[in-house]
């Protein structure tokens, strides 16, 4: 049976805790993300709920592993797990990070940023090409949460974004929360970043929430999606346009409830763009 049709509305990612409410309940949501990785068996109770729930919801598989921008060989064997998980669901987005991962075979548990130079421009693009090549459709690849600086930087972030995009011929997942921690830490303007984007290029939005730590704020998604980043969410859709949004939330799971109220909140702000009325959103309480 096909998948429902990708609206350019909001979800949540399908996690444990939830399974058994969202079978029961099947909550209206333009989609349902999980983490790719969390998938790669070839059986399992995870996969037979995900299996239960294709033929009600859209589904988004993101990416955690495939290190895009290592300098190791991609890792064949993911890149056919992947493969062969995107085959049988046939999501309608599939994405991964503009990160690094791995090092001579060794792996952190960490989405570690490119130096931001024209040869790791050539290079990760060539890679987000062939993992393309490899699933025969594009790919979206997110901009990560960045606490330290290799080098001394060719570009701004938002110009290295767009440089990999385009070079790559993939789309960008626009993670809000992500330019909002940078803009903070790093000490830039938010706004430049979003005005820099090319609304044709964005395929996706991911909303998340973040925690101050003792030297700025950290992307933890363990908490709800702060007041600022509404505010910028707002911003970014009323100049690029609605798309489909993530309420991306991986620790400190909350009630059910309490995320599809986030996603409610994304909901209203999408189709106050459509509509161009922005102003009249209510922040959530
Ligand atoms: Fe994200």
């Amino acid at each position: 049976m096909p998948a429902p049709a990708l609206a350019a509305g909001a979800g949540i990612g399908l996690r444990a805790p939830h399974y058994g409410e969202i079978a029961r309940t099947r909550p209206a949501l333009a989609f349902l993300e999980v983490h790719s990785e969390n998938f790669f068996g070839d059986g399992g109770p995870a996969l037979a709920v995900l299996e239960g729930l294709r033929a009600d919801y859209a589904l988004s598989f993101h990416g955690v592993g495939l290190s895009l921008g290592s300098a190791d060989p991609l890792d064949e064997r993911h890149l056919a797990r992947l493969e062969a998980l995107v085959c049988r669901f046939e999501p309608a987005l599939v994405s991964e990070h503009l990160s690094w991962s791995s090092f001579g075979g060794i792996h952190a548990n960490d989405l570690l940023p490119l130096p931001r130079t024209r040869e790791a421009i050539d290079h990760v693009a060539g890679r987000i090409a062939r993992v393309q090549d490899r699933l025969r459709r594009r790919i979206l690849v997110e901009n990560v949460s960045c606490y330290l600086e290799l080098g001394e930087p060719a570009f701004p972030e938002w110009e290295f974004v767009d440089a990999v995009v385009r070079r790559a011929g993939c789309a960008l997942l626009l993670d809000v929360n992500n330019v909002h921690v940078n803009a903070v830490n790093q000490g830039f303007d938010a706004r430049a970043w979003l005005a820099s984007v090319d609304p044709l290029l964005v395929a996706e939005y991911h909303l998340a929430g973040h925690e101050r730590g003792e030297r700025g704020l950290l992307d933890t998604h363990a908490a709800p999606v702060a007041p600022e980043v509404w505010t910028l969410f707002r911003e970014a859709v009323a100049r690029i346009g609605p798309r489909p949004t993530l309420i991306e939330r991986d620790a400190c799971i909350p009630p059910l409830e309490a995320l599809l109220a986030e996603a409610a909140h994304a909901d209203a702000i999408l189709e106050a763009s459509r509509s161009a009325s922005l102003d009249r959103v209510e922040a959530p309480a």
